[in-house]
């Protein structure tokens, strides 16, 4: 039996004990009020309901429109940038359709397979700089692998110079990280703007052939009153960029994590019985690079199938990482990494029109990183214990500090 809880369960902005959390929530039923940050939410844990709720006509991503708690949350709430950004992410209806319609070719998967040779000479570049360091040193391979891949081919596709790629980093990181203060965030987000500002300058001074310059293109030709605002095309870059960076980094880093903590299962990848896009699709059920996503918000009453009722306005959390490792779906071996599992249905990439637009880019990249990176290095082991990695500290993000490795070539 399933019990409400009086007060909301306080979300854990560390992320320390993630799956405990997750537990923790799942216990109360298919949906239960947390409280996020000082904001509450109803967090959604059982992968049917979200996924009718992520479908449904009466939930919006749209805070301006549909959530009265905006007013208080703007200036005082960390992740007031989740929800307040003005791009397809946070787009409800036609808006929704418009913002995205200009992104979307650009990703489909025929465009994303003409990327393969340029993402493997990517890859053969980081590996050759890795096989050049001192042989049996630990080395962290997050931050010498996990992040230089994505970072160079979104900013390859967004036409974001490589002095300009350094600076958005650390200002990326900062919007996943949810330990920040309200004021440091609100520092972060300002530092953000103004370098999205420096780069949409740099292309509309000199464009060139990326995304980038085409939404400028977009903008400069049709001015206002056109498809895209001016805060649109600075917000639709910000989503794009912190899109392709942080998310394709923790998918990378926690697959292989995964995959050495549990050699039995790379035996099963070496003998063929499972391929490299399997061992991606269990990362990403198992640890999804991001676990709750704020925000949606409840457009009019909705009434759940155990009887609560999600009120006109009041605020929802898709909980991915708990929803993929639900029993009622996986059974009991949700907890276990199987690359050979047979269903490995996940909500990793969310679910509805907001499906994530990079998902086959994000698939391409990490499954041939993990396919080159055990081809060169196939003596690869942990540095240290898996149980002693160190998680990210967010609840949004699900990645570790680092990876440390001895790469044994
Ligand atoms: C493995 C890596 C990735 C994961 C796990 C991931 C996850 C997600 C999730 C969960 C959503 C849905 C958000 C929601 O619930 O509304 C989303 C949306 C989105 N993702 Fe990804 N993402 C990844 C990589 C990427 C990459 C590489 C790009 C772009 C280059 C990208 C671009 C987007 C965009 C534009 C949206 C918004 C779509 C919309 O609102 O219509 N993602 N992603």
């Amino acid at each position: 039996m399933t019990t409400t809880p009086t007060t909301p369960i306080v979300l854990d902005p560390t992320g320390a004990r993630t799956h405990d959390e997750h537990l923790r929530l799942r216990a109360h039923g298919p949906a239960v009020r947390v409280d996020v940050l000082g904001v509450t939410a109803w967090s959604v844990t059982d992968p049917g309901l979200l996924k009718e709720l992520l479908r449904s006509p009466q939930v919006s991503k749209d805070a301006r429109a549909h959530w009265p708690g905006l007013a208080e949350a703007e200036g005082t709430w960390p992740l007031a940038l989740w929800v307040t950004v003005n791009n397809m992410f946070t787009a409800f209806g036609a808006d929704h359709r418009r913002l995205r319609r200009m992104i979307a070719p650009a990703f489909s998967a025929r465009r994303v397979a003409a990327l393969r040779d340029d993402i493997t000479a990517i890859v053969t570049g980081l590996l050759d700089d890795l096989a050049a360091l001192p042989a049996e040193d630990p080395v962290d391979l997050r931050e010498s692998f996990a992040y230089p891949l994505p970072i160079a081919v979104i900013c390859r596709l967004m036409g974001v110079p490589v002095e300009q790629a350094r600076g958005f980093r650390g200002l990326v990181d900062g919007v996943f990280d949810t330990t920040l203060t309200a004021a440091e965030s609100a520092a972060n987000t300002a530092a953000l703007y103004e370098a999205l500002g420096d780069l949409i300058a740099t292309r509309r001074t000199t464009p060139g052939d990326d995304m980038t310059s085409l939404l400028i293109a977009t903008r400069d030709e049709e001015g206002d009153g056109g498809s895209l605002s001016e805060a649109e095309l600075r917000d639709t870059l910000l989503l794009m960029i912190s899109a392709g960076y942080e998310t394709t980094v923790n998918v990378i880093d926690q697959a292989v994590a995964q995959t050495l903590a549990h050699p039995e299962q790379l035996a099963r990848v070496r003998s063929g019985e499972a391929g490299w896009d399997d061992v991606v699709e269990e990362t990403l059920r198992l640890e999804p690079a991001i676990k709750h996503l704020p925000l949606r918000f409840a457009v009019t009453d909705i009434e759940l199938p155990d009887g609560q009722v999600i009120a006109a306005g009041e605020a929802i959390l898709p909980s991915y990482a708990a929803a993929n490792r639900h029993p009622g779906r996986h059974g009991d071996t949700a907890d276990d990494f199987d690359v050979t599992r047979p269903d490995k249905e996940h909500l990793a990439f969310g679910h509805g029109v907001h499906f994530c637009l990079g998902a086959p880019l994000a698939r391409l990249e990490v499954a041939t990183a993990l396919r080159m990176l055990f081809e060169r290095f196939p003596r690869i082991e942990l540095a240290v214990p898996a149980a002693e990695l160190e998680p990210y500290g967010s609840l949004i993000s699900n990645g570790h500090r680092s990876l440390p490795v001895r790469l044994r070539r």
